[in-house]
């Protein structure tokens, strides 16, 4: 399954070889910022290569491949095919197998994104091989260890040595953990990056014009957390509150996996949900656009909606992700369905905060990422 490094033949078998790991859907429009800069560099002269080592772990076409093909990621030089299982089995079988593949060529740099198995379990297998790490979105933290990310992020960042940070707060989070300031880098967020490089490419999804969808007059909701999917009564009284507070908005409602397996056992939803399968980038993020508003537990829709002004209500008790809320568009409201009715009263009273764009969140932080990698390999124009 492997090829060739990207730039092997003119670079050099001496020249900096990075990692960078993507196996989850929230990984693809992170590395694909800090791919197009790296290459930028190379353009210009920097010795700097790349491999892209994609998990597997997300693996259904709406999952992954639609989204190298729409944000023109290359093939991954590597794919691990780990697919499906528990926490401890995908962490497992993505160590096994990147362990595989470090042993047969080594590379000089380890780049994780975000805070998924993938992330935790690449950064810990490379540290033990004495592979330095760098983590993408290090220090933010929800505090909420019930939550597999947030040990995923605890974990990354227990072993990382250069921290990409997208946030004051995530910087604060890793001063208080002992990580020293020159190896934080507050750079800003390359899921921005990725955002604002296509947004005029945004574009309506088929179901547009059979559903009748009119901007401004309909909702997005993307669920899939445990606590809010994974019980069938639990999720059924949350679609219920969903449909009563939007007033009979149409809803559009991007099913997840996970989130299938539980609705495919509910019958009799409100008519104005509108189950759709998971949406490519540009037809997503062109609905969020649109929306009224947008009801989520996912952490990367709150910097999405930040970014285009759009109301946010997460079904969350905690963020990592506080300048959402203190500076952007997101309320958190917990996982109780009671709140979601007096929230969206707000809403529709017009009494939304406007939000601002949090500092770095400019499009340039896949540059600022590949100079200091750059830096730190000691890799520029030889
Ligand atoms: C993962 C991430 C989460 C992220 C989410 C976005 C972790 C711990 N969680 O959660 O942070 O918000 O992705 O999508 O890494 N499945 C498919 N097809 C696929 C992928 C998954 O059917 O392409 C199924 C799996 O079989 C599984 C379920 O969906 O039953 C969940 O997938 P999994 O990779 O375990 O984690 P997510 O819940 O997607």
């Amino acid at each position: 399954m492997d090829r060739q490094p990207a730039g092997h033949s003119t670079s050099g078998d001496n020249a900096p070889l990075i990692d960078i790991i993507a196996g989850a859907r929230p990984n693809f429009m992170k590395i694909a910022p800090i791919i197009r800069a790296i290459d930028a560099r190379r353009a210009q002269g920097s010795r700097l290569r790349w491999r892209l080592v994609h998990t597997g772990q997300h693996y259904d076409a709406r999952m992954s491949a639609d989204f190298f093909e729409q944000l023109n990621i290359p093939e991954p030089d590597v794919n691990l095919e780990v697919g499906s299982g528990s926490q401890a089995e995908q962490t497992a079988a993505i160590m096994i197998r990147y362990e595989q593949l470090l042993m047969k060529q080594r590379s000089s740099l380890c780049l994780v994104v975000g805070d998924v198995t993938s992330t935790m379990a690449c950064a810990i297998t490379a540290q033990k091989l004495c592979i330095p790490v760098a983590h993408v979105e290090a220090g933010i933290r929800s505090g909420d260890w019930r939550m597999p990310e947030e040990i995923n992020r605890m974990a990354t960042d227990a072993v990382t040595n250069y921290f990409f940070t997208t946030s004051e707060v995530a910087n604060d989070n890793l001063r208080r953990n002992g990580v020293p300031e020159e190896r934080i880098f507050f750079v800003g967020n390359t899921m921005i990056d990725t955002l604002l490089a296509h947004m005029s490419r945004l574009r309506a999804p088929a179901f547009w014009e059979t559903m009748a969808l009119v901007p401004g007059e309909y909702f997005v909701m993307t669920l899939h957390r445990p606590a809010n999917v994974d019980t069938e009564a639990g999720f059924r009284s949350v679609l219920l509150a969903v449909a009563d507070a939007v007033r009979g908005m149409k809803v559009v409602f991007p099913v997840h996996p996970r989130t299938a397996k539980t609705l495919s056992a509910l019958g009799g939803l409100p008519p104005n949900l509108l189950l759709v399968e998971p949406q490519p980038y540009l037809e997503f993020n062109y609905l969020v656009k649109h929306a009224k508003g947008v009801i989520t537990d996912s952490g990367g829709v709150t910097e999405e909606t930040t970014v285009m002004g759009v109301p946010c209500v997460t079904m969350r008790d905690s963020t990592e992700r506080p300048e959402t809320v203190d500076i952007g568009t997101n309320e958190l409201i917990g996982t109780d369905p009671v709140r979601l009715r007096p929230t969206l009263d707000r809403l529709f009273a017009n009494q939304w905060r406007r939000g601002s764009i949090p500092p770095l969140w400019d499009g340039r932080t896949g540059e600022r990422i590949a100079a200091e990698l750059e830096r730190v390999l000691d890799a520029g124009n030889s």
